[in-house]
């Protein structure tokens, strides 16, 4: 066993809460003061467990499809934006709808639509099954072909080879889809490059700050839900850069008392859609065993933030 002296914690820096989410958290939370109880939310407005459990306790009903909100109520669209298709199935309920679509998933979207309007075949790099993924290729469904991964990339068929261009999901890996993109050039010498980075300014940074105490920890917890993207892939890139174990938890509970075995540094992370609360659980939790040095190591600056979305804003400007 280690002596406590030894033991630390290395802290990632940035982590948790990115502006999408803090935006579409308190979109969620000023609909349900401004409107009250209940507010309707398609899917999990943001990829967390315990987000999701208290917007509930305060009166929000997490649905899955349109049609399960009741006509004329007020539904929140989640960060992770939906289809076209999904808007028109809410004005035909009378839905009054808040769009809480992060702006980085929205660029995105323009994107695809640009693309398409001039014809190319999109390949849209991302997760099959992924409500962000679903929600871009509802934009062009007749352009985009999803490429989940470098081992997709052979099997890609497209009309012309010289008009392709690509696109990301916003919480992908930075570097396999580098390793996908070289591949499809291979593939596509002419392929056309998205106007801007698609992987959005917070996973690349959650990214770059686990890199950093991945090389110097034997065991990185991630805080994050199971179906969090940005947080399963902080998990792979911690053990690709220097991590003996990662594991990713919800809560402090659910870490095993066995992974601290023989470990002197433990780095954490959390992802995204992650409140504070549940990283300050997670480092108590650790303090209780012996690991009370906590260290913050911080790899680039944020200060991002959005406004919220502009329903709630015309309201919140209108007199009571
Ligand atoms: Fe938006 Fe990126 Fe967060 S796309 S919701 S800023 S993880």
């Amino acid at each position: 066993m280690t002596s406590t002296s030894e033991r630390r914690v290395l802290l990632a820096k940035p982590r948790g809460y990115c502006a999408g989410v803090d935006r579409a958290v308190e979109a969620v939370e000023i609909a349900l003061e401004k409107y009250g109880a209940p507010i309707y939310v398609r899917k999990q407005i943001v990829h967390n467990v315990h987000v999701v459990k208290t917007l509930e306790e305060r009166g929000a009903i997490f649905v899955d499809e349109t049609e399960e909100v009741p006509e004329g109520a007020i539904v929140v669209f989640s960060a992770h934006g939906v289809a076209p298709v999904v808007h028109e199935e809410a004005r035909g309920l009378n839905l009054r709808t808040i769009d809480a679509t992060c702006p980085l998933v929205t660029k995105v979207h323009k994107e695809a639509v640009r693309f398409a309007a001039d014809d190319y075949d999109i390949l849209l790099i991302g997760h099959e099954g992924h409500e962000e993924v679903i929600g871009t290729t509802g934009e062009a469904p007749d352009h985009i072909h999803l490429v989940d991964g470098p081992g997709d990339v052979a099997g890609v068929q497209v009309r012309d080879p010289d008009k392709v261009a690509w696109l990301s999901q916003t919480t992908l890996s930075v570097d396999e889809t580098l390793a996908t993109v070289a591949a499809l050039r291979e593939r596509f010498p002419n392929l056309m490059d998205p106007p801007s980075d698609d992987i959005c300014y917070a996973t690349q940074n959650r990214q770059t700050a686990v890199k950093e105490i991945a090389a110097q920890a034997q065991l990185v917890i991630v805080v994050g839900s199971t179906n969090s993207s940005n947080s399963v892939r902080l998990v792979e890139v911690a053990l690709e850069y220097g991590a003996d174990a990662s594991y990713l938890v919800d809560y402090a509970e659910q870490i095993d008392p066995a992974w601290l075995e023989g470990v002197t540094t433990v780095g954490v992370t959390s992802g995204a859609s992650v409140p504070e609360v549940l990283v300050r659980g997670v480092v108590s939790w650790l303090a209780e065993r012996g690991y009370t040095r906590v260290d913050e190591v911080e790899s680039v600056p944020e200060s991002m933030r959005f406004a919220l979305p502009h329903e709630l804003r015309k309201d919140l400007r209108a007199p009571a």
